[in-house]
This record gives C-alpha cells, structure tokens and sequence, in this order.
C-alpha cells in the first residue's frame, strides 16, 4: 500500500493504472478508522481492481464552534488497518494542499433544498463544506465508484444528488451501518463518550428501534412517536438537537401514503453530538 500527500503524486500514480485499464474504488473518510469504515473497504476491492482511500479531516465542513481541532488524528494506525483490509492507495493531504488559506475553497458545493435541513439546520454549511470536498476528491481521483456510509444518511443522499445535479460519471454505492454488539453504530466521535456515557449511548439505537415498531403497528402519529422519543433519549440523558421521520427518497416530511420512511435522529451526550437513523418500509 502506498500513502500521498499531494495531488501531483497521486495523481500520477493513478494515470499509469488508468493506463493499464485498471477500474478504481474510492472510499473517502476522515480517518481514526474503526470496523464501519472497514467494511467500505472490503466492499470497495470487491467492486473494482484498485482501492483508493482518502483521510483528511476537512476545516469546510465544520463551523467555529465544533471539533475540528481535537477530531483524532491517528494516520499511522490506519494504514495499518487500511493495508490489512485491502487497500492499495492512502491519499492524506494537509489543509494547505487542498485549500488555498487551508480553510475553505471559494468555489462551493451546494445541493439546494437538502443541504440545510436536518443536520445542516443544526450544522450551517457543514454539506456544502461535504460536496465542496467531496468533489474535489472525486476530481482528484477520478473513481469508477465512492462507497459511503448509510450511517450519514442524509450525506449520502447530499452525494447521490450531487452527483447525478453534475453529470458525474462516478457510481454511488451505500454500505449498511456497522454496529456495536449493544447497537451503537460505530463513529469516531463515540470516543468522545465517557465510560458512564458510553453506556447510555446505545439508548440512540434502541430508540429508533422502537420507533420503527410503532410506525409498523401504525399506531400512533408521528408526531407522537417523535415527541415521545425525544422524551425517551432525554431520559437517558441526551440533549434533543432532533427525531424525525421522514421520506427514504428525498428526506421531506413524508405524505400520507408515503410508504419508504427513514427515521433521523442527532442528539448531544456529553460533549459528543452522535447521529443514527433506521430505514422502514410500511411495503
Ligand atoms: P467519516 O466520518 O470518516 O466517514 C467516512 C465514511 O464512513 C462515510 O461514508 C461514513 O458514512 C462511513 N461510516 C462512518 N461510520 C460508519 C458506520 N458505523 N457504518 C458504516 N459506515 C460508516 O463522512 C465523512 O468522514 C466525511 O464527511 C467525508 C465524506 C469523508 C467528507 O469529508
């Protein structure tokens, strides 16, 4: 496995595989790599001959008061796990190498009307920092295809969108979310928790499952079932940010015979804001 950190040498790595007609798998994260990233990764060198991952944690798409500055930097353990997992190319630029100030571009990204709901209404600009990177990334390594997370449902929904707005030729694939045996979907940021923490997390999950089971027995309003989950995570001891239900396809208040449903939820523990969600489909 070979690591770069500058556009130039990868890209001149990847213009003699092209060469060699050989297809590419990209898998963009920002790094402190757990199980859910690896499992990108596995699926990424089965869907083509070479897997290219990027790691760089992107100032654009967090605002003055997050985490940018204590989000973990760990790149010596994972290109060790990278390499176990079959990875065959790190790309690890610095701020600089992307942005000219190190900060942001001044050309910006924005999927109108999906950008700013959700998370993006409790992150302001934290998608468009998302698509703005996230092309250029794409730009710089010209995949076939970009594995994501549906652990980052309404991200991937920002890139699907994003790409076909752009008449980018890069397929889109989304990978199921890799739990924790209690259910907490693995993230970088559950290192945040404390021990006491750690062990309310999972109350996340469990609520969305619950939730799930109210919408399939169809019996009470969503708003009910949103309310009376928000109760249920502040009883734990989260701090509500939101808990929604919402359309699988473009994450709108659902219709009445809308049948795909998502359920989204963020909260805050501590000083760690976790997010989930859980697919449902009334069929
Ligand atoms: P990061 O949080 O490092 O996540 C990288 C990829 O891993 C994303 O596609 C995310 O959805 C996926 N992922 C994270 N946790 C997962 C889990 N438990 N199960 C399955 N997949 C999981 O998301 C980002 O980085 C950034 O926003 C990025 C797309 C790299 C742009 O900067």
């Amino acid at each position: 496995m070979q690591t770069f950190h500058t556009i130039a040498e990868l890209r001149a790595a990847l213009k003699t595989l092209r060469l060699q007609d050989k297809s590419i798998a990209f898998v963009p994260t920002m790094g402190n790599l757990h199980d859910g990233h690896m499992s990108l990764i596995r699926r990424a060198s089965q869907e083509a001959d070479i897997v290219v991952s990027s790691i760089f944690v992107n100032p654009m798409q967090f605002s003055a008061n997050e985490d940018l500055e204590r989000y973990p930097k760990t790149l010596e353990e994972d290109k060790k796990v990278l390499k176990a997992n079959g990875c065959d190319y790190v790309f690890a630029p610095d701020a600089l190498e992307m942005y000219p100030d190190g900060k942001r571009s001044q050309t910006q990204i924005e999927v109108v009307g999906l950008s700013d709901i959700l998370c993006g209404a409790s992150r302001p600009g934290h998608f468009v920092g998302v698509a703005t990177v996230v092309t250029k990334l794409f730009n710089i390594v010209q995949p076939d295809c970009a594995i994501f997370g549906n652990k980052d449902f309404q991200q991937l929904k920002v890139i699907e969108d994003m790409t076909r707005d752009l008449s980018s030729n890069v397929r889109i694939i989304g990978i199921d979310t890799a739990r924790n045996e209690d259910g907490l979907a693995m993230s970088s940021r559950n290192g945040y928790l404390t021990e006491q923490e750690r062990d309310i997390a999972p109350t996340m999950y469990k609520t969305l499952l619950w939730a799930k089971d109210q919408l399939l027995a169809n019996s009470a309003s969503h708003e009910d079932i949103r309310e009376q989950a928000q109760q249920k995570l502040e009883a734990a001891g989260f701090r509500r940010d939101y808990f929604e239900i919402r359309a699988q396809d473009n994450l709108q208040m659902p219709t009445e015979e809308e049948k795909c449903l998502v359920i989204l939820a963020a909260a805050h523990l501590g000083s760690a804001r976790l997010i989930d969600n859980l697919r449902v489909d009334l069929g």
